[in-house]
Formats: C-alpha cells, sequence, structure tokens
C-alpha cells in the first residue's frame, strides 16, 4: 500500500503562534507515524513576522505555497507592534487576502463545552452543561469585502466613511448548502442569523436559506434576528445546534459562543473553500502579552490539527485520535494557566505538548 502524503503549509505567524505550532506538528508527526500518513511541512512568513521581514503581511510568495498545499496550518497573527500600520499593511489584511485568495468562503467554527472544563465558565453550570454549537460563518462576502468602502471626503470637505454589506443569491446558496450539510452530520438542527427586519440583504439571505431548507426536509430550520440571537446565545445556548451567518454576524456571535465554554484558548475552526486547501487555526489570536513564555495554551492549535485531518484531508481516525487525547490530558488534571483551576495541574506550552504526545 503506498502511503499517503500531504503538503502543509505552516504559518506560525505572530506571538505565541510559533511555539503553539511547534507542539501541534509534534503531535502530526506521531500520528503519522502511527497510521502511515506523511506530512512534508514548509513554514512561511504571514501577518507581523512577513511585515518585518517583507514589507507586506502577506507575501506573494506564501500565498502560492498555500495554493500549492494540500492544507494549511495557521497559529495566529497581529500583535501591538503593527497596530498603527496603514490598513493595507496590517495582519488583519493579511489574514482577509488569505481568505478572499484561497475562495474561503466557509468558516465552521464549533463551540463545545468539555465536562472537563465547565467550571471555566463564566456561565452558571446548568445552562452550559451540554453546549455543542457549531457556527457556519460565510467569510468572503458581506461588509467585510463588499464595495464601495473607503473613507471618503465629501463636497463640504467632511470625511465619510463607508462600507458595503451586499450577497448575491449564489454567495448566499453556496454558504447555505454548507450549513444544511454540516447540520445534517449534527443534530439537524439548523438556526439562520440575519437582521431581515432592517436590512434588505438580509431579507435576500432570509429568501435563499429558506429555499433551499425544500433540499434538505430532515433539517428543521430556523431563523432569528441577530440581536436576539446573541441575547438566546447567553440566555439559552442549548437551544443551538447548527448557526449559519453573514460574515460581520459571525464574527460577533462566534465570540460569544466561544466564551460559553469557558476558553477561547480551546477552540479550533476551519475555514474551507469550493475545493482546494482549507485553512485551519485557533479561535484566539496571538496573545502578545504572554509570547515566548511557555506559558501559552496549545490545545486550540492542536484540535485545528485535527480539523484539518478531518474536513481537509479526509483522515477522520487521525483526528479521532488527536481529540481523544486532548480529553485524556485533560482527565489527567493537565492544565494551562488560561484553563487552571483548583486542584489541577499547572503545565506549559511545552510540558502540555509532551503529555499529550504520551497519551497519543
Ligand atoms: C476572526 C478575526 C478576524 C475577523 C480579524 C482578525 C480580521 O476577528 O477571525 O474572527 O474579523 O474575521
Ligand atoms: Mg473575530
Amino acid at each position: 500500500m503506498t502511503q499517503q502524503r500531504y503538503r502543509i503549509t505552516l504559518l506560525p505567524g505572530d506571538g505565541i503562534g510559533p511555539e503553539i505550532m511547534a507542539v501541534a506538528v509534534d503531535v502530526l508527526n506521531v500520528i503519522g507515524e502511527q497510521l502511515d500518513i506523511g506530512f512534508e511541512f514548509s513554514e512561511a512568513l504571514m501577518g507581523g513576522a512577513a511585515i518585518d521581514a517583507t514589507g507586506e503581511p502577506l507575501p506573494a510568495d506564501t500565498l502560492e505555497l498555500c495554493r500549492n498545499s494540500d492544507a494549511v496550518l495557521l497559529a495566529a497573527i497581529g500583535g501591538y507592534k503593527w497596530d498603527n500600520l496603514p490598513r493595507h499593511q496590517r495582519p488583519e489584511t493579511g489574514l482577509l487576502g488569505l481568505r478572499a485568495g484561497l475562495g474561503l468562503f466557509a468558516n465552521l467554527r464549533p463551540a463545545a463545552i468539555l465536562p472537563q472544563l465547565i467550571d471555566a465558565s463564566t456561565l452558571k453550570r446548568e445552562v452550559v452543561e451540554g453546549v455543542d454549537i457549531m457556527v457556519v460563518r460565510e467569510l468572503t462576502g458581506g461588509i467585510y469585502f463588499g464595495q464601495p468602502k473607503g473613507i471618503f471626503t465629501t463636497e463640504t470637505g467632511e470625511r465619510r466613511g463607508v462600507n458595503t454589506m451586499a450577497y448575491t443569491e449564489a454567495e448566499v446558496d453556496r454558504i447555505g448548502k454548507v450549513a444544511f450539510e454540516t447540520a445534517r452530520k449534527r443534530n439537524k438542527k439548523l438556526c439562520s442569523v440575519d437582521k431581515a427586519n432592517v436590512l434588505e440583504v438580509s431579507q435576500l439571505w432570509r429568501d435563499r436559506i429558506t429555499k433551499l431548507a425544500s433540499d434538505y426536509p430532515d433539517v428543521e430550520l430556523s431563523h432569528l434576528y441577530v440581536d436576539n440571537a446573541a441575547m438566546q446565545l447567553v440566555r439559552a445556548p442549548k437551544q443551538f445546534d447548527t448557526i449559519v451567518t453573514s460574515n460581520l454576524f459571525g464574527d460577533i456571535l462566534s465570540d460569544a459562543a466561544a466564551m460559553l465554554t469557558g476558553s477561547i484558548g480551546m477552540l479550533p475552526s476551519a475555514s474551507l473553500g469550493e475545493n482546494g486547501s482549507g485553512v485551519f487555526e485557533p479561535v484566539h489570536g496571538s496573545a502578545p502579552d504572554i509570547a515566548g513564555q511557555d506559558k501559552a495554551n496549545p490545545l486550540a492549535q492542536v484540535l485545528s490539527a485535527a480539523m484539518m485531518l478531518r474536513y481537509g484531508l479526509n483522515q477522520p481516525t487521525a483526528a479521532e485520535r488527536i481529540e481523544q487525547a486532548v480529553l485524556k490530558v485533560l482527565d489527567n488534571g493537565y492544565r494551562t494557566g488560561d484553563i487552571m483551576s483548583p486542584g489541577m495541574t499547572l503545565v506549559g506550552c511545552r510540558a502540555m505538548g509532551d503529555a499529550l504526545i504520551k497519551e497519543l
């Protein structure tokens, strides 16, 4: 039998990025040996690190390498150092360029509460126990990319800032399909979130999603306005299974959903296109305040590698093994600072990685 070989582009980025990426790579190498999966890793510059080296947050070489790989594993980008640069040179612009450049229109952000970490949530145990939500966020359209955009000067000499929230039917349909398919593999409940009581773009969104529903009679569809959805997420999060929403609403709601679980340091994400390489990255940022101190939680990065195996490379067994190892190290009481609670064993990033490898 010939061994499966995958070309993986690593984008360690800034802050804690390199430390957590190193752990994920070690874990992938171990799992690769066990299951006879070959990984060829190439590393490229992105974010602040790329700005320092080349002046641009997403050098053309990096995008090219990502295009030519089977999957991209990204850690985190950004930091205070680059916060005051002009917009085209900011690390975030590199991330948006990567999403657009690879056509990654579907962003899957799971937020499931782990029994081991239930007390890390700021919400009451009975509210969050059993929460298991998947946010499907549209990622290459809406107000993030709509035209016109910019800061313009009016006839009276006043400056006016403009962004445009726009979706075509085709854009809504393709994210809608991903969401219905996702819900179908979960608890078959899909909630579409919009602002159709005020925005025309949302009215179109709702019309298309409603139309699509007839192709998925096994999935129960509901609709919520985004303000109500935000409220329901913190009031009674267990009513949700899969949520589908536009770029901006998804940005906001996925952070809220993440915090139900107690720590954003545990959550992975997948960004997928029609075909071609997906990007897999933790939901958290680059945490410059603790960078280089061996304090970071590598578990979201490791779980992002698991998502890469499941959604990007179709290696569910490998994904499952990594996820089980994460649960085991938590069962064994190992905690990084962000998820620490009394009676547990505080470990650093490296030691958490070693514990994972021992479990594997
Ligand atoms: C996210 C982030 C990004 C976004 C930023 C860093 C551009 O908040 O991935 O949620 O707004 O999409
Ligand atoms: Mg965000």
